[in-house]
């Protein structure tokens, strides 16, 4: 059998693109920001993660260019060895300040610092415990891991508590790795009650932040600092590539924790530095977060005024706390042809279909920035509302 054979017969793009409803690698060609233009025509975008809006900060694409211009475009090799710069170390300081943690490491993507982390610290007689609905790259660090992976029913107490019950003593360490704001759905961990079965059991904890890094907590610490637990989560993790308007990761925690996986995750070592001027964007990303409360609160003001507008007209938007606020439809061809409708009128959101959700569960993944306008929304609304009518979604 040729290995390339499944490819030949690999028609599900195809066909859809055929039949109108290919959703993906939309060709965008112009900035990221809450509005877009693709093919000329411009839409607005309810479909990124830019949560602070910060791409189109001035102070950021200021740090980035001047990252650019000092450092060069790339570090050419991995921080052990050739591409460890000292904005690569000021910057890691300045996370861990601002995330109330000893130490941090950055990451050339989230990917891999959920890659990396996981699988450094899982070892032969280990076990990790994951949420059903935890990210895909939690699930490849498990997969990368020599450990053992348990999971539990999302966000649900009793199941996990019956899977560290049930997790047989190998002469290793537990840890319980969960997102913080899960990505599709935009609900949130119930991080209080976790710790409290993580300290009953003797397991740690590991929160990816990858929705909630600006956004929640404070001044956008996190879940951790949202919930005011922020000594009690042993590891937390973030992304660079949505609040930080950048591309990187980073796993914050104890110093000696964090420099056993500086040594030992092979995704860091054998992998090339994050970029310079991702980094110098991430610099100014913080500065933005230290220094100007406003583009969190003009988030949450359109977070409060699109969630209640989507209850009121009768969507189901799930238990969504945060700016991920998911139309749940149900139909998987109710999806696309709601998504199909949407980039019509001019709005551009993301169709969910399952495994990325459970079945019966697909949905319309929209989410919120700082910088969308009340015209814009305005505008959003009422393409959702004659849609959804148009459909019979509403009655
Ligand atoms: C929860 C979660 N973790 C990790 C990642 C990976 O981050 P990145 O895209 O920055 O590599 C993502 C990205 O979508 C995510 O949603």
């Amino acid at each position: 059998m040729d290995l390339f054979q499944k490819c030949r017969d690999y028609m599900e793009p195809t066909l859809a693109k055929q039949a109108g409803y290919y959703p993906y690698f939309q060709v965008i060609d112009s900035e990221s920001d809450s509005k877009v233009s693709i093919g000329g025509r411009d839409l607005v975008m309810l479909g990124s993660n830019n949560y602070l809006g910060l791409t189109t900060h001035p102070h950021v694409r200021e740090r980035a260019a001047w990252a650019l211009e000092k450092f060069g475009p790339s570090c050419t090799g991995s921080r052990l060895l050739n591409g460890n710069f000292n904005i690569h170390e000021e910057l890691e300081e300045r996370l861990a300040a601002f995330v109330g943690k000893e130490a941090t490491l950055v990451f050339s993507t989230g990917f891999q610092t959920n890659l990396g982390t996981i699988s450094a610290l899982i070892g032969r007689h280990d076990t990790v415990v994951i949420d059903k609905d935890d990210h895909a790259s939690i699930y490849d660090g498990c997969k990368l891991s020599y450990g053992k992976t348990v999971r539990y029913e999302h966000n649900d107490m009793a199941s996990l508590r019956k899977v560290l019950e049930s997790t047989p003593d190998n002469g290793g360490g537990v840890m319980v790795v969960t997102d913080g704001v899960f990505s599709m759905e935009g609900d949130i961990a119930p991080l209080p009650e976790m710790i409290a079965l993580c300290k009953e059991f003797g397991a740690r904890l590991m929160v990816d932040d990858a929705h909630a890094s600006g956004v929640l907590g404070p001044r956008g610490e996190g879940t951790s600092a949202h919930f005011g637990v922020t000594d009690d989560v042993d590891l937390m993790m973030g992304t660079f590539s949505k609040s930080f308007a950048s591309l990187g990761g980073f796993i914050a925690g104890d110093a000696d924790v964090i420099d056993y996986i500086r040594h030992n995750s092979r995704p860091f070592i054998f992998s090339a530095a994050m970029a310079p001027a991702s980094v110098g964007a991430c610099l100014g990303a913080l500065d933005v977060m230290e220094t100007e409360p406003e583009h969190r609160e003009n988030l949450w003001k359109t977070v409060q005024r699109m969630q209640s507008e989507y209850r009121r007209m009768g969507f189901d938007t799930g238990t969504s706390e945060t700016p991920v606020i998911p139309i749940i439809l149900g139909d998987e061809m109710l999806v696309y042809a709601f998504w199909r409708n949407l980039l019509d009128e001019g709005v551009f959101v993301n169709p969910v279909r399952p495994p990325a959700v459970p079945a019966g569960r697909a949905l319309l993944r929209t989410s919120y920035m700082a910088t969308h306008t009340e015209e814009q929304m305005d505008f959003v609304l009422s393409a959702f509302e004659k849609i959804g009518h148009k459909l019979g979604v509403l009655s």
